[in-house]
């Protein structure tokens, strides 16, 4: 008696085997708003990807619910940006706008990205002297802006910024408030990544000097960033994130059963761009290699996936 493993792999009965599926429920649609714009404008490092407008995001939001998408991260481009990045934590300002936009049309599940650098003119995640960027004096900033898209309506703060004990502060701060039912989302091992390339054309985010190492992690690291997810979970992260998503999936792995958390991955801008522009040019089947990117890192144990292609495998799958 032999063992022929193809037995399973006839139409059928493949998919009644298959160990891992793509839903739309796993996915988030991240959504850039821009407060100076009046209609969506493209994205041009980034095919098939427009910012919005605070004029059109509600009309965005209830496409994207009626794709059945349950998910939005919201990333704002304020219309002035200075040192510190004050226009964050602007209660008028355009993510808290648009968080109320949001809410008031759809009952879409709103994430909102919290840092500072689309709000920095320095274009840092924290606070800057010299050429230095600062962490502790960058963590009461960021309680207020926590609670500034809380009260907005978030459903979910997701602090990117790579600072020491960012979490405990935010968390802090939204109870002291009594804001204890909004949920950290926490970018727990982010990567100094070159695959944030697109993104900072798109969130207009690139920063004057200098780059992020001295915050986000070294590409090498695997036993860090499980101290830094742990960390996170200590502090109160709700859920968990690494990022970027495919060059670290065995981190996503490692994550996953290490502690068992809702554990997010993002797939970025880079990883996105290099399959859709590829695709452009007709190197590569661009549906059959995004579905393959994400059966990959949901395979490798992401209960959420961050992606620009949420909308788009929502209209193919539907
Ligand atoms: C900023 C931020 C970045 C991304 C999300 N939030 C860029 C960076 O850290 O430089 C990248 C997302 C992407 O590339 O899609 N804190
Ligand atoms: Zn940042």
């Amino acid at each position: 008696m032999s063992r022929r493993m193809r037995r399973l792999r006839k139409p059928k009965l493949r998919d009644m085997v298959s160990e891992t599926r793509l839903s739309i429920k796993d996915m988030i649609m991240p959504i850039f708003v821009d407060e100076r714009a009046d209609s969506p404008v493209p994205i041009a490092s980034m095919p098939g990807q427009c910012r919005q407008s605070l004029s059109t995001i509600a009309e965005e939001a209830g496409s994207i619910e009626d794709l059945g998408i349950s998910a939005v991260l919201l990333f704002g481009l304020p219309a002035r940006k200075d040192e510190a990045g004050s226009a964050a934590s602007d209660p008028h300002g355009i993510i808290q706008r648009s968080v109320e936009a949001i809410k008031e049309v759809s009952d879409l599940v709103v994430i909102t990205d919290l840092c500072l650098c689309e709000y920095t003119s320095h274009g840092h995640c924290g606070l800057v002297k010299g050429m230095e960027v600062l962490n502790d004096e960058t963590l009461p900033i960021l309680g207020e802006v926590a609670v500034s898209q809380a009260r907005a309506g978030a459903d979910v703060v997701a602090p990117s910024g790579m600072m020491d004990h960012m979490v405990l502060a935010i968390r802090s701060a939204l109870d002291l408030e009594g804001l204890e039912e909004t949920a950290i989302l926490s970018y727990a091992a982010k990567y100094a990544s070159f695959y944030y390339g697109p993104f900072r054309e798109a969130a207009e985010s690139a920063f004057a000097f200098g780059d992020r190492r001295g915050y986000q992690m070294d590409p090498a690291n695997s036993d860090q960033a499980l101290w830094e997810v742990q960390l996170d979970i200590e502090e109160g992260a709700d859920m968990v994130m690494v990022k970027p998503a495919m060059p670290y999936l065995d981190i996503v792995r490692r994550v996953k059963d290490r502690f068992g958390m809702p554990t997010a991955a993002y797939q970025v801008s880079g990883e996105y761009s290099m399959i859709l522009s590829a695709a452009e040019r007709g190197w590569i089947n661009g549906p059959g290699a995004m579905r393959e990117a994400l059966t990959s890192i949901k395979r490798a144990g992401a209960d959420m996936i961050i992606t620009y292609y949420a909308k788009e495998f929502a209209a193919q799958n539907a």
